[in-house]
């Protein structure tokens, strides 16, 4: 295998691409880079800083102030993991709660929060040996990225996983919610009119609606071996 490589996981919500990204960039020995984290971050930014009213971001004001966003990821060496800072302050549990979650997707539809979002993540990928994984590593953050996998599963079944893991962290929301949730951030992250979701047209789809963790990692890992 090519040892410097830059690998972009694209692909819906709830498909378990951080979860997998970050094993796969564990055995390749690469950095992982969560690119929705960054999102996420700008999104607790807008509700720390009110510009968030009635479900409405507040565009012009939150666009002048993406300067004072400084988002970094700082490796925890306890839980082997990238974390996410917010102006120095780990935001990593709050950035994946339901508040977060339920107005991710309007704030990444802003192109100037884009805009800032993506020139980190290519700044981040410089040196490339990164799987980063999000909505457009493979259209528009890295167009030349070595390896691209689009990874897709049924909506019930995102759904579902999303379902268990609040129930895991003690969050009891009804399925039916967060089903409406999983479809609604599908629309818009798929209809938006800057820089959309959308499989490349050279990346290998990758459905894991039947394929537990370790399966998709085995299976990504084949697609790499097979197309490098
Ligand atoms: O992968 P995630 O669920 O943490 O992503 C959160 C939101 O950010 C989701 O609504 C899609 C958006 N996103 C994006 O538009 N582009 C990316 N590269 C990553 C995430």
């Amino acid at each position: 295998m090519k040892q410097d490589l830059i690998i972009a996981i694209d692909g819906h919500s709830s498909t378990g691409k951080s979860s997998m990204s970050k094993l796969l960039a564990k055995q390749l020995g690469y950095t992982h880079i969560d690119s929705g984290a960054m999102y996420r971050t700008v999104t607790l930014f807008a509700f720390q800083n009110d510009l968030i009213e009635n479900n409405q971001v507040l565009v012009d004001q939150l666009v002048p102030r993406l300067d004072e966003i400084l988002i970094e990821f700082r490796y925890n060496a306890d839980n082997n993991c990238n974390e996410t800072y917010l102006n120095g302050v780990n935001v990593e549990e709050e950035i994946r709660g339901l508040q977060v979650s339920s107005m991710v997707s309007p704030i990444a539809v802003i192109p100037e929060v884009r805009d800032y979002c993506v020139a980190l993540q290519q700044k981040m990928g410089v040196n490339k040996r990164i799987v980063m994984d999000g909505r457009d590593i493979g259209t528009t953050v890295f167009p030349n990225a070595d390896i691209k996998i689009f990874i897709t599963a049924s909506a019930e079944i995102r759904a579902k996983r999303r379902f268990l893991e609040y129930e895991r962290e003690g969050k009891t929301i009804p399925f039916d919610e967060v089903l409406a949730n999983v479809i609604e951030r599908d629309h818009i992250d798929s209809t938006r009119e800057y820089s959309p979701l959308r499989k490349a047209d050279d990346a290998i789809l990758l459905d894991n609606s039947n394929l537990n963790l370790e399966e998709t990692v085995a299976a990504a890992l084949k697609i790499i071996q097979e197309h490098n």
